[in-house]
């Protein structure tokens, strides 16, 4: 019967170290025992961007990157998008089990009831220059909340926890709104509690003067499940800031706002954004051929946005179900006129070599653009987008992170490269 253990051979000492393997994983600390003499530090792992290091143990989100699988405490993606609302799946992502219908009902209170802003948030998002970025404006404003509900320190109360987790799913479309209607020049929409979270939003967004905007329902609910399907990727870039910054045990506000500013990264949030200015540069079908040849020769850095991903090495699950969206949404839009140049790029690198082996599939992104600007949405308004949906994940995650008891505040190690000790040089001294 094969052991659980790793068995490693120092050669520089030539002792033996038997390690424990758990969860597919060794504890990079339990390195710590090999070393050279006494007085050395211990062996290290080194692992830039963390590649290969689990941060953490997590109850949330599977993702199979290899088999195109992505899970919500358990439940699969594409089921979730079909079956599921945005409100239900932040219940199951926060709690860990599918609610009943009164838990389902109370929650949904609950966040469509915290949505108002302090007449001071709106004053201070009224301060922003009018050319602000969205994403800057809420990442701003969420840190400012934590000046508004001050007793959000207590994070050790999970009562108080809970509220400022609820407030923040609640807000977050609030100031996004309040973020748009501020680069375009036009008052800010309250809130309106009686309509759903998409809703709302959308009113928020759209209503000019005193008409009652309603929003179509086949936009409502594509906007819906687009929300559940950014909902939470475990332990992307702006999720471990969130982590990282939370672990020191400042209040939700500051840690979500990090995850706000990790988000607003072009490498993170701002890829769909990147695929619309590919294919408005690609023009038309007939030149699809020719820009694939540019990509393939690694031609300025060529790539094709919108494919591939760190961890999805088939088909992202999510952009299968954004495909179909698409569709919907055009059927009221009309059709974007970049589909048809989007859908040739990805039938013909769908079945080409380059792109075959270095399995290469449309991620999340390659449609959602499409959709956005379909649906009237401004290009740098995307990440906000995503950002609304994702703040559910953050939450989850941070909350986690503070009931687990392995977790301690985050402080990597480093391998130092720079001057060995040496003396201070008076400034009369110094020479170019
Ligand atoms: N177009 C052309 N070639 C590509 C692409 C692409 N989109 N992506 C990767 N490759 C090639 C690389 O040139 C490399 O080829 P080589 O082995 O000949 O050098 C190989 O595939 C591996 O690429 P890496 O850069 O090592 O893969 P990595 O996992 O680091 O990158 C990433 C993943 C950043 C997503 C990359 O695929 C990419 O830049 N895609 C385009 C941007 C994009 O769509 N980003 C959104 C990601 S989803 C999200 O964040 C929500």
């Amino acid at each position: 019967m094969p052991k659980d253990s790793l068995t490693i051979t120092d050669n520089r000492t030539g002792k033996t170290y038997e390690i424990p393997i758990e969860n597919g994983c060794i504890r990079t600390d339990a390195l710590r025992q090999i070393k050279v003499d006494e007085k050395d530090f211990g062996l290290m792992g080194y692992d830039p961007a963390f590649l290969n290091t689990a941060n953490t143990k997590s109850a949330i989100t599977f993702i199979d990157g290899d088999r195109g699988i992505l899970e919500y405490r358990g439940y699969p993606i594409e089921q979730l998008a079909e079956k599921s609302t945005f409100l239900e799946v932040a219940y199951l992502l926060l709690n860990g089990e599918l609610p009943t219908k009164e838990e389902l009902d109370e929650f949904t209170h609950t966040i469509t009831h915290h949505t108002y802003v302090h007449e001071n948030v709106k004053r201070f998002m009224e301060g922003f220059r009018y050319d602000a970025h969205p994403m800057s404006m809420v990442a701003s404003t969420v840190a400012a909340l934590s000046a508004f509900y001050p007793e959000a320190k207590n994070i050790k109360d999970a009562k108080i926890r809970r509220i400022q987790m609820m407030r923040l799913i609640a807000k977050m479309p609030t100031i996004a709104a309040f973020a748009y209607r501020h680069s375009v020049g036009q008052p800010y929409v309250y809130p309106d509690n009686e309509l759903s979270y998409v809703g709302n939003f959308l009113a928020m967004l759209k209503k000019i003067g005193t008409n009652t905007y309603k929003p179509h329902p086949v936009l409502e609910r594509a906007l819906d499940v687009l929300f559940i399907l950014h909902a939470d990727h475990e332990q992307n870039c702006s999720t471990t800031s969130v982590r990282t910054v939370g672990s020191s045990q400042v209040d939700p506000y500051s840690a979500v706002s990090a995850g706000v500013d990790a988000l607003y990264g072009p490498l993170h949030g701002g890829a769909n954004e990147a695929v619309l200015r590919m294919l408005r540069e690609i023009g038309h079908v007939s030149k699809v051929p020719e820009f694939i040849a540019k990509v393939k020769s690694g031609e300025a850095g060529s790539r094709l946005m919108g494919f591939g991903h760190r961890v999805y090495k088939s088909y992202d699950p999510r952009a299968k179900v954004i495909k179909r969206i698409a569709d919907e949404v055009f059927e009221v839009t009309g059709k974007n006129p970049l589909l048809d140049i989007a859908l040739e790029l990805e039938r013909i690198a769908l079945s080409d070599d380059y792109f075959v082996k270095r399995k290469l599939y449309p991620n999340v992104d390659f449609y959602s653009g499409l959709i956005y600007e379909a649906m009237g949405f401004s290009a740098d308004f995307f990440t906000v987008l995503f950002a609304i949906p994702r703040t559910v994940g953050w939450v989850a995650q941070w909350e986690e992170m503070v009931l687990d008891p392995e977790q301690k505040i985050a402080r990597p190690r480093q391998i130092y490269i720079g001057p060995k000790r040496r003396d201070f040089v008076p400034l009369e001294q110094r020479k170019k």
